[in-house]
């Protein structure tokens, strides 16, 4: 590739700007109201470089791209036993928001579906720590993995909360299992809230350069979390970052990844660079339109795949 990085980024926005297939998220309503042309993508390298275009430093609530960092958070809070005890790592191949327990343990399939997510919550900051310390976990993790301090979007929270009635039945689910002993309401809340938290494109391809970094943190050279905990991390990602669309993507792409419902889109290249992308137009997987396709002509261009 000849083009510097910028334009070159700027470039891969250019030439997608005009796309303006799927839609904004609906079912949530502060959502809902977001502005569907927001575009921007920025890449983090493993030697703490980052480049970026377009709409990359607007803040959007970070939504099941959480649920990567929150679960390399249990895992080092709680140790692999615990964790893979309570959450498997099988492909769902159903929608993010389907129970998909295992038969028999009634483990949800993995950590990045809702039920896997809203059970890993409430693994954080140790045994029988409450909703708000459960919180103030990821709050402070993610970040430090930002390298900025981040808030929690008070209104997506309230008004999340005011529509998590599927939320909240799988919450319900879980414990009716014995899979979490939390309260369903207040599993629910410290889940929503970690969902709430604004990111940029720019920090999720930073979180995204530790996880390629095997937990080395880029800006600062410092270990944030074990190599193990990040190639975990890694590995559900790959299995199942992108729902029911999971096969496709690593067919296509071929990187871990893991989208939102907001439109945020995190991909990580192993040992190289950290990928975040956001627009919040989606497809019927909930994945970003627009997300999908940077991601898949920088894989090209680049040569991304792993395989
Ligand atoms: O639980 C929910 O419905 C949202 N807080 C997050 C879901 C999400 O981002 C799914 N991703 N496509």
């Amino acid at each position: 590739m000849h083009t510097p990085v910028p334009e070159y980024l700027q470039e891969v926005l250019d030439a997608l700007a005009g796309d303006d297939g799927g839609e904004v998220a609906q079912y949530i309503p502060d959502l809902a109201a977001a502005d569907p042309d927001g575009f921007g993508l920025a890449l983090a390298t493993v030697a703490g470089r980052t480049h970026a275009a377009g709409d990359a430093d607007r803040e959007f609530s970070i939504q099941s791209v959480s649920k990567p960092f929150a679960y390399a958070a249990a895992l080092m809070d709680r140790g692999f036993d615990t964790v893979l005890g309570s959450v498997g790592v099988e492909p769902s191949g159903e929608a993010f928001d389907e129970l998909s327990l295992e038969n028999g343990s009634h483990r949800p399939k993995n950590p990045m579906i809702n039920a896997g997510a809203i059970t890993v919550h409430q693994l954080l900051a140790g045994p029988g720590a409450g909703v708000d310390r459960r919180v103030e976990r990821v709050l402070a993790f993610f970040s430090e993995l930002a390298d900025r301090p981040l808030t929690i979007d008070d209104s997506v929270l309230a008004s999340e909360l005011g529509t998590a009635d599927r939320n909240l039945a799988l919450a319900h689910m879980l414990r009716n299992h014995g899979v979490i002993d939390t309260d369903a309401h207040e599993a629910v809340r410290g889940y929503t809230a970690q969902c709430s938290v604004l990111v940029t494109a720019r920090d999720l391809a930073v979180m995204g350069s530790v996880l390629a970094g095997a937990g080395v943190h880029p800006h600062t050279g410092e270990r944030v979390m074990p190599a193990e905990v990040a190639r975990q991390t890694l590995s559900a990602m790959a299995a199942a970052g992108m729902y029911d669309s999971a096969g496709t993507w690593f067919s296509d792409v071929g990187i871990p990844a893991k989208s939102g419902v907001s439109g945020g889109m995190l991909g990580v290249l192993p040992g190289q660079v950290g990928i975040g992308v956001f627009s919040p137009r989606l497809d019927a997987h909930g994945n970003s339109v627009r997300g999908v396709k940077v991601c898949e002509r920088l894989s090209r261009d680049m040569n991304l795949h792993l395989m």
